[in-house]
């Protein structure tokens, strides 16, 4: 697979003077019309008065995600053209809200990165205004670059990508971006606050790019190798995973032609203690089917993304070794096909996991489960001493949270929490839902140690609970992305399809292990 694409974003010094881009991208703040732009004296100036006439007709209303291009006539700016981008505070009472200053500059960001794309422009500059933190922000600006610019079309052979598209472009043909500070200091921090939002948001669009690819090219065997910056890579196949004893994950497999695979990453600092050991778990279902419980045809093709979970700690792992954490992180995706073939698992089955549960498959819909199952004991065996799932797991989590947010369940509630805390500085929503011991119940089987379905009612409770149960008591969060990692439509500031999400959240929390390594 090619290499993923990504614009080139470096840290500027000051403005107008050291842009030299095709075009300023400039965010506007205020409540729409109330930003002055005082902090930017001469730019409408240079505009010949365009930007405050098509302020005052109304033309332009720096509405979220409004913009406005703008040729500037005199070079004292030295670009052709501005674009201005709308980014009020969001509503209160939005997810968009819980984001707060760094979210809606990222977002504006992303606008202008699908703009630059969408154009042809090839060197943007964008200026960081906004109220907060320099580094927080020039990280989050970065970041929304990098993932505005993400667009592959490298299946269409006459592409017209965004209306200006050319054939086959798989997006290799990075654009330049700077980050600009409006009052021109640039220090090593923001350098490196740029650097690290790069890293992120490249390796959201590793996980984007994963989670797209269609099931018949990214089968269990193909998979892109995390390689480089410090992370080993190691694939086990199905004779190393029947060795191992992971019957529940080759109870799962052995409906499809493509043998699964256990894909383990691993980082380990030069020095660092055995512990802790952070493991980051991510369902790799490259097609869900449905198996013989098999789903309705509508929507299907969705399954594709049913590893978005495990792209989300691949990419998360690329960030993790690039940006260089303190401690070991251990990166298990367990990738199967989930198929009606003729060997395939039949409801009634049961199957014995590597920790030597017996589970009877009531429906062979619920695979997420069984192959986790197994891969949390696997992370186990090597050591881990924290846990974090990532799965599109249930859609029952979509019932109950929609596609605003992705479900966060866990022990001890500490854990919960620095999770949480991670994801709210990744600027990536989750909520807390309950993992009562009555879930457990409703998972109680009369032939096995557990049932794979516990009935309709809290379907996404029960599937965590049945996550638990492989545990052993370590810290755990499992985090239900079934509503968050797709998008059907296109968005002002991302493509349609997978949204690569949780890679800044898993990330952060291996990077910021300070809040939780005690
Ligand atoms: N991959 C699906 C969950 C899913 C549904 C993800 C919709 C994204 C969008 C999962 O394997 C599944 O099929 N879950 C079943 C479980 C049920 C059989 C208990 C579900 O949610 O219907
Ligand atoms: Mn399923
Ligand atoms: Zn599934």
């Amino acid at each position: 697979m090619s290499r993923t694409p990504t614009p080139d974003v470096t840290a500027g010094a000051s403005l107008p003077a050291a842009t030299d881009a095709d075009v300023v991208a400039i965010p506007i703040l205020g409540a729409p019309d109330t930003d002055s732009l005082d902090d930017l004296p001469g730019l409408d100036g240079a505009a010949d008065g365009a930007i405050a006439r098509a302020r005052t007709s109304g033309e332009f209303r720096a509405k979220r995600h409004e913009t406005l291009v703008v040729h500037l006539r005199n070079d004292a700016w030295r670009t052709s053209r501005v674009v201005l981008v709308g980014a009020p505070a969001a509503k209160a009472g939005t997810v968009d809200a819980d984001s707060g200053d760094t979210g809606r500059l990222r977002d504006a960001a992303a606008v202008v990165g699908r703009l630059t794309r969408a154009r042809h422009f090839s060197r943007v500059a964008f200026v960081c205004r906004g109220p907060g933190d320099r580094q927080e922000l020039a990280q989050a600006a970065a970041e929304g670059l990098v993932l505005g610019g993400y667009c592959d079309t490298r299946y269409k052979t006459d592409a017209d990508v965004m209306g200006h598209g050319r054939s086959g472009d798989s997006g290799d043909n990075p654009h330049a971006c700077t980050v600009l500070q409006p009052d021109g200091t640039h220090t090593e921090a923001i350098g490196d606050a740029v650097r690290r939002g790069v890293a992120l948001g490249d390796a959201t669009n590793v996980a984007r790019r994963l989670a797209n690819e269609p099931s018949n090219i990214l089968t269990p065997r193909v998979f892109e190798a995390v390689d480089g910056a410090g992370i080993h890579t190691e694939v086990l196949d199905e004779h190393a995973i029947a060795n191992l004893g992971m019957g529940l994950f080759l109870g799962v497999a052995q409906g499809s032609r493509e043998p699964p695979r256990l894909l383990v990453m691993r980082h380990d600092p030069p020095g660092a203690p055995p512990s802790p050991l952070l493991a980051l778990i991510g369902k790799g279902v490259t097609f869900d089917s449905g198996g013989i419980s098999i789903k309705p045809a509508g929507g299907m093709e969705w399954m594709k993304s049913d590893m978005a979970g495990g792209a989300a700690v691949i990419g998360a792992m690329r960030a993790i070794g690039q940006l260089g954490a303190r401690h070991r992180v251990l990166g298990v995706v367990p990738m199967t096909e989930n198929m009606p073939g003729g060997r395939a698992i039949r409801p009634g089955d049961i199957l014995t996991g590597a920790s030597g549960t017996t589970v009877e498959v009531i429906n062979t819909d619920a695979e997420g489960r069984l192959i986790l199952g197994d891969a949390i004991w696997y992370a186990r065996q090597q050591g881990a001493t924290h846990l974090v799932d990532v799965a599109t797991l249930t859609g029952a989590c979509v019932i109950a949270l929609g596609h605003a947010t992705s479900g966060l369940f866990g022990r001890p509630n500490a854990w919960s929490a620095t999770v949480r805390s991670a994801a709210a500085r990744a600027g990536e929503a989750i909520w807390p839902m309950p993992l009562y011991e009555e879930y457990r119940e409703q998972l109680r089987s009369e032939m096995a140690d557990l049932m794979n379905v516990g009935g309709r009612s809290a379907g996404a409770c029960t599937a965590a609970s049945f996550l638990e149960t492989f545990t052993d008591g370590l810290p755990w969060a499992h985090l239900d992305i079934a509503g968050t990692a797709w998008h059907e439509k296109p968005r002002d500031e991302a493509a349609a399809g997978a949204t690569g999400v949780m890679v800044r959240t898993l990330a952060t929390l291996a990077n910021d292990s300070g809040s939780w390594e005690a």
